[in-house]
C-alpha cells in the first residue's frame, strides 16, 4: 500500500505516544523526529503523515478534510462532539477514567460546586441525576480546587490514581471508561481505500467500530 495521500491528526500527550508506539507496531516508520518540537511530518510512499495538535482540534482537522484520520481520547469526543466526524476505532490505549472525586467519598449533599475541564459532561452527568450544580471551568491543575476551596468536588480523569492521593481526594463515582479512539473524515472514509488499509493496519491488536462507534 502507498501512503502518499494519506495524513493523520494525532493528540499531544499519551496520545501521541501510544500512537508512535502504534505505528512502530503496524511496520510503519514513525516521520517525527525524536526529542524535536515538530508538529508536521508530509506523508511518503511508505508512511502516512502525520499532524500532531491539541486534543480539541483533532476533530476540526479531520472535519475539514486537512487530515484522513485523526487520533483523539473519548473523553475529549464527547466534551467537543463534532458531526463532521465518525469514530472508526476503539484503539484501547490510553485507558483512563472520568471521575468525580472529592476529599471523602460521599456523594455531595444538595448543590454544589464542581471544578472540570469537562463542563458539558459534568452538567450531563448532573442532569441525569437531578443534582443541581455550579461549573467552575478549570484547563488544568483541578486537583487544587478541593484544597483551596474553589469547590469541593472535581471531575476529571484518573489513570493511575496518583494525583488524587498525592492531594487526599478520593473518587465518589465514575462517569464512564475513556480510551484512544481512530476517528475518520466520513467522506474521505468512504472515498480513499488507503483510509480504510490503515485502519486494518492498527486494528490488528483492537476492536474495529462502525460509523456510529459500535463494536463490528
Ligand atoms: C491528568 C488529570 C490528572 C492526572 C491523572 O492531567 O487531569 O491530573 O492526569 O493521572 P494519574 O491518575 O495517573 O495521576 P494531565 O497530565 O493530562 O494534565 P492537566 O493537569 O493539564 O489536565
Amino acid at each position: 500500500m502507498k501512503w502518499t495521500h494519506v495524513t493523520v491528526a494525532v493528540a499531544k500527550g499519551r496520545i501521541l505516544e501510544g500512537t508512535r508506539r502504534l505505528w512502530t507496531d503496524a511496520g510503519l516508520v514513525w516521520p517525527i523526529r525524536e526529542k524535536s518540537r515538530q508538529l508536521w511530518a508530509r506523508p511518503t510512499d511508505q508512511t502516512p503523515g502525520v499532524i500532531i495538535a491539541r486534543s480539541r482540534d483533532i476533530s476540526t482537522l479531520v472535519a475539514r478534510g486537512i487530515a484522513d484520520l485523526g487520533v483523539v481520547g473519548l473523553d475529549v469526543l464527547r466534551e467537543y462532539p463534532d458531526p463532521g466526524v465518525i469514530q472508526v476505532a476503539d484503539l484501547a490505549f490510553a485507558r483512563c477514567r472520568v471521575v468525580l472525586a472529592g476529599s471523602k467519598p460521599v456523594w455531595p449533599e444538595g448543590p454544589t460546586r464542581i471544578a472540570t475541564k469537562y463542563r458539558r459532561i459534568a452538567e450531563q452527568f448532573f442532569r441525569e441525576q437531578a443534582h443541581p450544580i455550579e461549573i467552575v471551568s478549570l484547563s488544568g491543575s483541578l486537583e487544587l480546587a478541593p484544597l483551596i476551596g474553589l469547590a469541593p468536588y472535581i471531575v476529571d480523569i484518573v489513570d493511575t490514581g496518583r494525583t488524587l492521593k498525592e492531594h487526599g481526594l478520593v473518587e465518589v463515582a465514575t462517569l464512564f471508561e475513556s480510551t484512544a479512539r481512530l476517528i475518520a473524515n466520513p467522506a474521505l472514509w468512504r472515498t480513499k481505500p488507503a483510509v480504510g488499509a490503515l485502519r486494518s493496519l492498527f486494528c490488528q491488536k483492537s476492536e474495529s467500530l462502525d460509523e456510529k462507534g459500535v463494536p463490528l
